[in-house]
């Protein structure tokens, strides 16, 4: 059986929940560092209120025991604190009052899922769509992402994430060893590697949330220390860019995914874009550059992994845009809501993790045992293969 997970909740309801299954047993969970992932969501320039409100923290309640996982299911929920003041409005027995004390919504926002939702799922109050569809599901998609991060490590995996573009505002690229690059992006508000970029980002943020409106950007994903062959080129649900190009769409507001260096292959001749073959003693094979981001042929051919993701603006917006009452069909212009100008950096926290999950299933599936002692002497003999090839 595959790595696998589902969640449920409501950014209103009283927790999210997920369960994840086929994790090995034997697998050491440092809580700390899973609580810490958490709260790297929960930064970063530009975010509001809520992001106060909520000091997230997981709850484990099955599947590991004296801080080992079994290889039972493991079973994680994250409370949201602000519950209290939504227990009526999100209760799941039927309650007496009006749309208003239901907190009832029947003017779509345009960038959000209400319309189709309540189109396609016949829900005359568009909160029913908008509480499950609402970026607070990425807090236990980074729960599960951290769990993946923890098991990958065990085999000297590093993960990193930067933001690479903020609206007008690009970064420039320091080529930095992956520990640098961890410690300065966790030290900027807006997870990049220089001070500079950093303040000019912050500025302009505070300028787009000063004209009502909203703005986003583009974040990437580097993973380092995997061996060639995760995934695979025999069949397409196999190789594994497609799988983490799906990981990526997946998340709120995400809008397209690159790997390597992307759309630019468009634009350059195969010269400029493949990267040459490479043998030595110390190293064995590899490439003298990583244009195609570690992938070729859907599998990993143990460069890093390079992905970028690209997030749109938040949809939600001090600025009014026009859309059409579901009561009257009247045109009207969204009310003022309370909202983020910017939640790149948290973006490029979450897109770190649902990339993390996927390498860790292919990773499971190539040297997939019942517990961490099976894996690690699976990934033993299969560098050793590698080693005599
Ligand atoms: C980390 C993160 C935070 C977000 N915060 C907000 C927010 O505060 N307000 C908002 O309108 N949209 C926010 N979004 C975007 C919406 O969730 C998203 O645009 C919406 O669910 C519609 O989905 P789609 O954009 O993928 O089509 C956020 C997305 C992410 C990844």
């Amino acid at each position: 059986m595959s790595l696998r997970f589902l969640t449920a909740g409501e950014t209103h309801g009283p927790q999210l929940t997920t369960i994840i299954e086929g994790l090995p047993s034997n697998l050491e969970l440092d809580f700390e560092a899973l609580n810490f992932q958490l709260h790297r969501r929960q930064k970063g320039y530009g975010r509001g209120r809520r992001m106060q409100i909520e000091k997230d923290t997981a709850e484990i309640l099955g599947g590991v025991r004296h801080g080992y996982t079994t290889g039972a299911p493991l079973a994680l929920v994250v409370q949201n604190n602000d519950w209290k003041h939504w227990q009526n409005i999100m209760n799941v027995e039927p309650v007496e009052g009006n749309d208003e004390a239901k907190r009832r919504i029947h003017r779509p926002r345009p960038g959000h899922a209400d319309l189709n939702g309540g189109l396609k799922y016949n829900l005359k109050d568009l909160r029913n769509v908008l509480e499950r569809s609402s970026a607070r599901e990425t807090t236990v998609r980074v729960a599960v992402g951290a769990i993946a991060r923890q098991f990958l490590a065990q085999f000297g995996v590093k993960v990193a994430g930067q933001v690479r573009r903020i609206g007008e505002i690009e970064a420039p690229l320091h080529h930095l060893p992956i520990d640098e690059l961890i410690e300065r992006t966790e030290a900027s508000s807006v997870r990049v590697t220089d001070e500079e970029t950093e303040k000019k980002m912050e500025a302009y943020i505070d300028q787009i949330k000063k004209e009502g409106d909203s703005i986003g950007g583009i974040v990437e994903c580097i993973i380092e220390g995997l061996p060639v062959g995760l995934g695979s080129h025999v069949q397409y649900d196999r190789k594994l860019d497609g799988r983490i190009a799906q990981g990526v769409m997946s998340i709120n507001a995400f809008k397209g995914v690159e790997v390597g260096i992307g759309f630019e292959a468009g634009e350059l001749r195969g010269s400029q874009v493949h990267d040459e073959i490479m043998y030595s003693e110390e190293r064995g094979y590899y490439r003298a550059t990583n244009r195609l981001g570690g992938f070729e042929g859907g599998m990993t051919n143990g460069m890093p992994i390079v992905v970028r993701g690209v997030m749109k603006p938040i949809p939600t917006l001090y600025k009014p845009l026009q859309s059409v009452d579901i009561d009257t069909k009247e045109a009207f212009t969204a009310q003022v809501e309370r909202s983020d100008a910017c939640a790149v950096p948290a973006a490029s926290v979450v897109m770190e993790h649902v990339v993390t999950w996927e390498v860790a299933k292919a990773f499971l599936e190539k040297f997939g045992g019942d517990s961490m002692e099976e894996i690690h002497a699976n990934y033993q003999n299969y560098l050793k293969q590698l080693g005599n090839y």
